[in-house]
C-alpha cells in the first residue's frame, strides 16, 4: 500500500493506492502502537516520516500523486503526518517526549526539500512534537546524496535556527569531539548514532571518557572502571524497574 500506485524503481511492485479508509485504519494502527508503547513502558516514541517508509512516501511528491485531500499541495501531503501527531498526542502523555524523524530532503530535483521540510516542521511544533530528527533521503533509488561526516547535520541545525524547534542530527557521525561540537555550537539538541555504535556499543562510556566527563557506569560494571567513577542505580536516573 502506498498513496499512490507508484513503483519505487524499475522491477520493484507496483503498491495499491489506499483509499480514504484505508489511511484512517493507518491512523487508528498508528495511535494502537503509541498506546501500545506506553503500556509496555516506552519513555519516548518516535514517528518515523522519513527513509522511504510510508509517511514520507505522503510527504513527497515522487510518490504523492493523489489528488484528493491527502495530495496535491503541501497542506494536503503533510495532513496525513499532522492527523497522526495530533492524534497520538492525544494518548501519549504531555510529559513525555513525542519525536518525529523526517528526510529533510530527496536529494533531487522536484521531490521533497528543505524549503517544504522548514514549512511542515512550523505545522508540526504547535502539534505537540518535540524534537525534529533530522535524516534525509530513501525516496529516490538514483539520488546522489554528499556523504560525508556529519552530512545531514546542517539541516538539523537550519531547521533549529528558522524554526526555533529542537533538533536531532544523525548520519557519520562517529567522533566523540564532532557530536560534542554540534551540540555546544548549537547546532543540535540531541545526537544519534547508529553504525557507529553498532561497531563500538560502548562509545557512549569512551566518548565520556575522551571529554573528560565523569559518568556513572552500570553499578556491576563498575570494579572494571576508572577509578572514582560512581555507580548508576536503576531509579536513580528515574528509571522505574
Ligand atoms: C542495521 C541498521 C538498521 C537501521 N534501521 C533503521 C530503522 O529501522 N529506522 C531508521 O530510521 N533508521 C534506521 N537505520 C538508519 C540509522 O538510523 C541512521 O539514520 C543511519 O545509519 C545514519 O547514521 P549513522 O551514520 O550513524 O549510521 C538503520 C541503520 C542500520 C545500520
Amino acid at each position: 500500500m502506498a498513496p499512490s500506485a507508484v513503483a519505487f524503481d524499475e522491477g520493484c511492485i507496483v503498491p495499491a493506492a489506499l483509499s480514504e479508509e484505508g489511511i484512517e485504519a493507518i491512523t487508528a494502527a498508528f495511535v494502537q502502537a503509541a498506546y501500545r508503547s506506553l503500556q509496555a513502558g516506552f519513555q519516548v516514541i518516535e514517528i518515523h516520516a522519513a527513509h522511504g517508509y510510508l509517511l514520507h512516501q505522503f510527504l513527497s511528491p515522487l510518490s504523492n500523486r493523489r489528488s484528493d485531500r491527502y495530495g496535491g499541495s503541501l497542506e494536503n501531503r503533510t495532513r496525513l503526518l499532522r492527523d497522526i501527531v495530533s492524534a497520538i498526542r492525544n494518548v501519549w502523555p504531555e510529559n513525555l517526549p513525542l519525536l518525529v524523524r523526517i528526510s529533510t530532503t530527496d536529494w533531487v530535483e522536484g521531490g521533497w526539500d528543505i524549503e517544504q521540510s522548514l514549512a511542515l516542521v512550523r505545522q508540526l511544533l504547535p502539534l505537540g512534537v518535540d524534537l525534529i530528527d533530522c535524516s534525509s533521503g530513501g525516496s529516490a533509488p538514483h539520488a546522489r546524496i554528499p556523504l560525508g561526516p556529519g552530512y545531514q547535520t546542517s539541516y538539523a541545525e537550519q531547521i533549529r535556527r528558522e524554526t526555533g524547534g529542537r533538533t536531532g542530527a544523525v548520519g557519520l557521525i562517529t567522533a566523540p569531539a564532532q557530536a560534542d561540537h554540534i551540540i555546544r555550537s548549537g547546532q543540535a539538541d540531541l545526537v544519534l548514532l547508529a553504525r557507529e555504535l553498532l561497531r563500538d556499543p560502548y562509545w557512549p562510556l569512551r566518548a565520556a571518557r575522551e571529554l573528560g566527563h565523569l559518568t556513572a557506569w552500570p553499578a556491576q560494571y563498575v570494579r572494571a572502571a576508572p577509578p572514582h567513577t560512581p555507580a548508576f542505580l536503576p531509579g536513580a536516573a528515574g528509571i522505574k524497574k
